[in-house]
């Protein structure tokens, strides 16, 4: 066989590599980062076990039970490195105002000087990870090619999870082909001779930094999730949300899923949520009682790549092969499908480690455990957790999990082609105001309605959990350039779809979390959601009429299939009943935050506000 594995900086090219841009960068990158040695992965099970025994050598990896979770691993970051770090994700572009005011940026030149000698021998002592990977099914015209260098052999495997990553990336690639480089390091060099202190090695000082004009990603100092597996946030929305402008489509913060009715018919619908609001619930939605015959697929669960096909319809591919999922609160209730994905062949991070060495996280189904190691090695007991509220896993706690390990996965899932979008659903996260789901009256509002959702924040982000916050389309920290300028890119592509004779898709708002008084959701969620989405298929079909308020359409009380579920009319109001005091100060804030996106806004946007303004007043 030939040795992939390469001494010193003599860079030896596998011969089934050969893009020469390709190769220029990695060397480069290579006379930059100064690794010990540089590892061209093939993506092989062979080598995902090679690499796992490895982490567990290191004791980056615990391996869990064969008898309880097979070929699955636990790893435990250092508690400085949990999760996304938007205050310190830029987006460079040569103008200011093209990365807006939504986004950190600063200009290309100095953020170059910044990271030149940040990253100058930051790979002592390490191994560089040659990591080639698709996002979308190989060769799919919607599908665009990455290759993420990276000195972290945890980003490697779980690369190989969460896309379509090895060899034959090259012949795609071809002599010629496109891509998009991603360097990563966690930071962290070591002298001659020196070995980790940790097994989580990291840097206090942190760099995800985006260059849009020239489509590359250098990621400094964290080994977590978005920060640092460079195919997910940092390519699959900013990057590529920066090529859908330029190229006519649209990459978004979406889950695609495709309901089946008992007729036979399916629909494909992309739903936009902000991070850790159920996106994954939705996708492996099991439909209820009442539902029988009815039958929900997942084509993905985070993000989605959207292109008018044929007709001027638009198809969506999953750009990704796995699932990133948060485990807190993930259990048979809220999430079997899920359950079932997890049971083998997982990678887990900041989850609990229990005496028989499973995993555990709070809101597991079941009894919590007597006694487990909790996310940062520590004892962790009920009695514990009683007395000082500790946690067992952290809140941002994440399963990575092939998309084949999931059993309602969609036999298109992997359709190079796409499948045709029937609605889109934007959701936030809102304890007050925001009705159970709500029909845009055409696309401008729809665009209207998913460009000023707020939702609250959750622990998937550094900072404060719970505050209200604008979350444009679910895209805030996602979106790689101008908010407005992207505003504006929907309602092109709106227009000119239209023009061409195309039928839109629908456009839907959900909020499965207003709360009651006492502080409780009232909206049970979950398989329970399939009622909402029955909905939306009777008025994509036009079998229901709705009722109209000052900002569309919502279904009355008896257009819901209610069987098997005690849902009594009072509740429903609960859920579904317009506040008007309330929305005038939700109206308020949808003003300021036109104030705050002013440059570019679109005309028709402000046009929009107007009109629902004055219905509100009338
Ligand atoms: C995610 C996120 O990990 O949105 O998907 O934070
Ligand atoms: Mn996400």
């Amino acid at each position: 066989m030939n040795s992939p594995v390469m001494r010193g900086l003599n860079l030896q090219v596998p011969s089934y590599v050969k893009n020469a841009r390709l190769i220029a960068w990695v060397s480069d990158m290579v006379a930059l980062c100064k690794p010990d040695q540089v590892y061209w992965c093939d993506g092989s099970k062979e080598e995902y076990d090679r690499l796992c025994q490895q982490l567990v050598d290191a004791g980056t990896f615990k391996k869990l039970n064969p008898a309880k979770r097979p070929g699955s691993f636990l790893a435990n970051s250092d508690p400085s490195d949990v999760a996304r770090v938007e205050d310190r994700t830029f987006i460079c572009s040569k103008k200011k105002e093209d990365a807006g005011p939504t986004n950190n940026w600063v200009d290309p030149k100095e953020m170059r000087a910044t990271l030149q000698p940040l990253f100058d021998g930051c790979m002592r002592g390490r191994t560089m990870y040659v990591v080639p990977f698709s996002m979308g099914p190989l060769g799919s015209n919607i599908a665009h090619i990455g290759v993420e260098l990276s000195d972290s052999a945890y980003v490697a495997v779980n690369m190989r999870l969460m896309t379509r990553m090895g060899k034959a990336v090259y012949d795609v690639l071809g002599v010629n082909g496109e891509f998009v480089p991603c360097l990563h390091t966690v930071g962290a060099p070591l002298q001659p001779g020196e070995k980790d202190q940790t097994s989580w090695p990291c840097n206090k000082t942190k760099y995800i930094v985006h260059y849009p004009e020239t489509r590359e990603i250098w990621s400094y100092g964290s080994g977590y999730g978005g920060n640092a597996l460079l195919g997910k946030k940092c390519f699959a929305l900013r990057i590529a949300s920066t090529m859908g402008r330029e190229q006519g489509w649209l990459a978004e913060h979406m889950l695609i899923l495709g309901v089946t009715n008992p007729q036979g018919k399916k629909y494909h619908v992309a739903a936009a949520f902000p991070s850790a609001c159920g996106k994954t619930n939705f996708a492996m939605l099991i439909p209820p009682k009442g539902f029988e015959g009815w039958k929900v697929t997942t084509i993905g669960d985070d993000i989605a790549w959207i292109k008018p096909g044929p007709q001027g319809r638009l198809y969506a591919i999953n750009p990704e092969a796995g699932y990133f999922g948060v485990a807190p609160g993930t259990n048979y209730k809220t999430n079997p499908n899920c359950m079932d994905s997890l049971k083998k062949d997982v990678i887990y991070t900041n989850v609990a480690l229990t005496d028989d060495g499973d995993v555990w996280w709070e809101g597991m189904d079941g009894e919590p455990p007597a006694h487990a190691i909790d996310w940062q090695g520590k004892d962790w007991t009920p009695k514990l957790a009683k007395e000082t509220g500790a946690k067992a896993a952290h809140p941002n706690a994440r399963f990575t999990v092939a998309a084949a390990n999931n059993p309602a996965l969609d036999p298109a899932w992997d359709d190079p082609a796409g499948v045709p979008i029937d609605a889109f659903i934007f959701g936030g996260r809102r304890s007050t105001t925001v009705p159970l789901v709500t029909e845009a009256n055409d696309w401008v509002e729809g665009v209207y309605m998913a460009a000023t959702m707020g939702s609250e924040t959750t622990a998937a982000i550094i900072g404060q959990q719970g505050v209200v916050r604008r979350d444009p389309f679910a895209m805030l920290p996602f979106t790689g350039y101008n908010m407005s300028d992207y505003f504006q890119h929907w309602l092109n592509l709106g227009k000119k779809l239209e023009a061409s004779g195309a039928k839109l898709p629908k456009i839907f708002t959900t909020n499965w979390f207003r709360k009651d008084a006492s502080g409780k959701f009232v909206w049970p969620g979950y398989g329970e959601n399939m009622r909402v989405l029955a909905w939306m298929i009777d008025r994509i079909e036009g079998r229901v009429t709705g009722e109209r308020h000052p900002f569309g359409i919502s279904p009355s009380y008896q257009e819901l299939n209610w069987e098997g579920l005690p849902f009594t009319l009072e509740q429903f109001r609960q859920v579904t009943d317009i506040d008007l005091p309330a929305w005038e100060k939700e109206l308020q804030l949808h003003h300021e935050l036109f104030q705050q996106l002013e440059q570019g806004l679109p005309a028709e946007l402000k046009a929009t506000k107007a009109q629902i303004e004055k219905r509100l007043a009338a």
